[in-house]
């Protein structure tokens, strides 16, 4: 078994150190980053006077050969295969003969895994922005059939104030949003070249870097040889960014699962998203929800493990480096399926006026009784303190607020004349909410608007 480094080794590596140190099983991922790196950095040698144009065409042919068979499927890995970089040099070199080994001129792994791994978080960055817009679609989508439709707002799991189903699907859409421009953000500070670098201190050989980063989409190459092999910023990052939009997917799953329930009944998960039981036939489980929350304690963890294994490397590569690609294919693979699911369960969500008309009581309008008295003079502190007396005073008496007749208002305060049963009214409760982030109709439909318009950047 050959390997790229044995020369001055006498013994071959034991076994279980060579599998503790192999990363092919989870690094094949980047064969196709590696091998445009490898294209890349062979036409750069050209430049560099290191190839001629036909060595490096010869090289070129041979390396798109190589993708081929990845592409196909029949890429034979051999046993000496310790990662992908390894792999592909080797295939190369059996397809092209000796002018293979000219490629890794001025080259180091250290280099090449950091330029392969970025250019993978690239085009993840891009498929995760268009699954989450999905789901933002989805959220909009439902915001819009059922925009003004009244439900209790709550605070501390209390009624609170009525909103409408619109408003609330939409709470749902805006930290989804800020999610894109943390991916843009992540996106756009991964995009930076660090081929050149070589093992540590910077290729000897004069290849032109912003031709390469060109070739390549990144936007800048890297100022510092040693911090560049070493960087992995833009994989915390991109866990980061992962772990916020799970976060995100948690919270929205967490309030789903309580609407689901029978106490609340507001929606009804599709069948196709919901499993049964076992032993209880009647069952229908929020499950879906339940394991999309769950899966963001991963991705939470995912974060961690990385941002332990960093904090204390030096500048330069150490191997503790290889267990960067791990984590972040998770947090990947988990969004990668965990966003298209929640679009479609929201977007056969079924959605329950009835059951939210049905909890719209008086008590949610306390607030707009106690501003009925501000608006006639008085202090809203007083207001604020009358107005809990006259819920006190329901609750003794068990009628809602609207049940209590003029005197017992009268009785509380003589500003709570006729005019102050008229508040009892949800939808003007909610047409009061005008301002720009309100509940009110005009403001949503501003809302969406906005919202419909920011969606347009990822169709
Ligand atoms: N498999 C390694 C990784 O994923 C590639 C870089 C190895 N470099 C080295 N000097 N051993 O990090």
């Amino acid at each position: 078994m050959s390997t790229l480094w044995g020369g001055r080794f006498q013994k071959p590596t034991a076994e279980l150190v060579r599998q503790y140190h192999d990363s092919l099983p989870f690094d094949r991922r980047l064969y196709d980053e590696d091998i445009s790196g490898s294209v890349a950095w062979a036409q750069g040698l050209v430049g560099a006077g290191v190839l001629t144009a036909v060595e490096a065409a010869t090289i070129v042919a041979g390396l798109e050969q190589v993708r081929g068979e990845f592409a196909a499927g029949t890429f034979a890995f051999a046993p000496g295969d310790e990662d992908i970089h390894t792999a592909v040099e080797r295939r190369l070199t059996e397809i092209v003969g000796a002018v293979g080994g000219k490629l890794h001129t001025g080259r180091s792994r250290n280099d090449q895994v950091a330029t392969d791994f970025r250019l993978w978080v690239m085009k993840a960055i891009q498929a995760l922005q268009s699954y989450l817009a999905e789901l933002q679609q989805a959220l909009v989508d439902s915001a819009a059939a059922h925009l003004h439709t009244p439900m209790p707002g709550y605070t501390h799991l209390q009624h609170a104030q009525p909103i409408t189903w619109g408003h609330w699907a939409l709470s749902h859409f805006w930290p989804l949003q800020r999610d894109q421009e943390r991916w843009a953000q992540v996106a756009e500070r991964t995009a930076v070249l660090p081929l050149g670098s070589a093992a540590l201190a910077g290729s000897a050989f004069p290849v032109n870097r912003a031709a390469l980063a060109e070739a390549l989409g990144f936007t800048a190459v890297s100022q510092n040889s040693l911090d560049a092999v070493s960087d992995r910023d833009f994989a915390a990052d991109f866990l980061y960014a992962a772990a916020m939009t799970g976060l995100h997917l948690s919270r929205l799953s967490e309030q789903l699962v309580l609407f689901a329930s029978a106490e609340f009944g507001f929606v009804a998960v599709d069948d196709a998203y919901a499993t049964g039981s076992s032993i209880m036939p009647q069952k229908k489980n929020p499950d879906t929800l339940e394991l999309t929350r769950g899966k963001s304690g991963r991705l939470i963890g995912n974060l961690m493990g990385l941002l332990t294994t960093l904090k204390g490397l030096p500048s330069t590569y150490d191997k503790d480096l290889q267990e960067d690609k791990e984590p972040v294919f998770d947090a990947f693979d988990t969004l990668a399926l965990a966003l298209p699911v929640m679009a479609g369960l929201v977007a056969t969500l079924q959605v329950r006026p009835e059951r939210m008309a049905a909890q719209l009581e008086p008590g949610l309008l306390a607030t707009d009784l106690a501003d009925y008295l501000v608006r006639r003079g008085m202090p809203f502190r007083q207001a604020h303190h009358i107005v809990g007396t006259v819920v006190q005073l329901a609750e003794k008496k068990g009628v809602t607020l609207r049940e209590l007749s003029e005197a017992d208002l009268l009785a509380v305060s003589a500003e709570l004349g006729k005019g102050a049963t008229a508040v009892f009214d949800f939808t003007a409760s909610l047409a009061s909410r005008q301002l720009p982030g309100g509940t009110a109709p005009h403001a949503l439909q501003h809302q969406l608007e906005t919202a419909r318009q920011l969606l347009t950047a990822y169709s």
